[in-house]
């Protein structure tokens, strides 16, 4: 790994090492998937190794798994944990009231269910995920492969009474066939541009038969920790109104990040 990081990644870097701050000895914790979570994955190893700290993680993708266990993190199955402490993950955009657009990694299914199975969910983000309307991003929904071309016609047609700007659906592939996600299902796009009522859309959009669940959080964010290519970081708490600014001192990091390989 380069001992120097880009500001994206700085960014990225300084928002997992201040939330795995937040892990406390004994914690059953939820491990978000993506480029932010993998960094929160090695922050989390590095106080395991260094400091003796006893956690169990659930992975949220297959991806995360094998990473955290390479890295020597205990990794349990949610139906082992059975509930949890606190679950760290990435976002593609959250808004002022912490909703979310997930699912640009096709891991939202378990990334909601651990999620929604956690006390605490802390977001951890580099600053242009922060929006002033969801929408931007494309919607990921996961569907059943079992006629999801019908499945995508009924998400078309529930778009046409939803407040929304754009009505693209497209079948997410990989090379030239369908995306499997974990659960071996698809994933659509939603090319909605602005979202007027994002719970109001995420409400419909389950109640479509062969949609398994869609990519909006909402209501199941607490706190978002915000990382800048400087090293700075913010974290905001819903609830408390907590509001913190710090930065991560980046020299310092960077012995950390040079040891912790890929
Ligand atoms: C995975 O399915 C997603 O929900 C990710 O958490 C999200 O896409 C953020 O990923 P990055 O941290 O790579 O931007």
């Amino acid at each position: 790994m380069p001992a120097e990081l880009s500001p994206i990644d700085t960014a990225k870097f300084a928002a997992a090492r201040r939330a795995v701050d937040l892990v406390q000895d004994g914690m059953k914790l939820g491990l978000g998937t993506g480029s932010t979570a993998a960094w929160m994955v090695r922050c989390l190893a590095e106080r395991v190794r260094e400091e003796g700290l006893r956690v169990q993680g659930v992975p949220t993708s297959t991806r995360t798994a094998d990473l955290a266990r390479a890295l020597g993190i205990q990794v349990v199955t949610l139906d082992e944990a059975k509930w949890l402490d606190l679950t760290i993950d990435g976002a593609d955009e959250f808004d002022a009231d912490f909703n979310l657009i997930k699912g640009g990694g096709a891991a939202l299914l378990q990334e909601k269910i651990v999620a929604t199975a956690s006390d605490r969910m802390v977001v951890i983000a580099d600053a242009a995920k922060e929006v002033a309307h969801l929408g931007a991003f494309p919607l990921p929904v996961e569907v059943i492969p079992f006629g999801w071309q019908s499945t995508k016609m009924l998400i078309e047609e529930t778009l046409e009474g939803m407040d929304v700007l754009g009505r693209e659906v497209t079948l997410r592939l990989s090379g030239d066939a369908p995306l499997l996600t974990d659960e071996k299902n698809y994933i659509l796009d939603l090319h909605l541009k602005r979202i007027g009522e994002p719970r109001q859309l995420g409400v419909a959009l389950n109640q479509i038969a062969g949609v398994v669940e869609n990519g909006l959080f909402i209501d199941i964010c607490d706190t978002v920790v915000v990382g800048h290519g400087d090293g700075r970081v913010s974290l905001r708490d819903l609830q408390s109104g907590q509001a913190e600014e710090g930065s991560i001192d980046m020299d310092r990091a960077r012995n950390i990040f040079a040891d912790l390989g890929d």
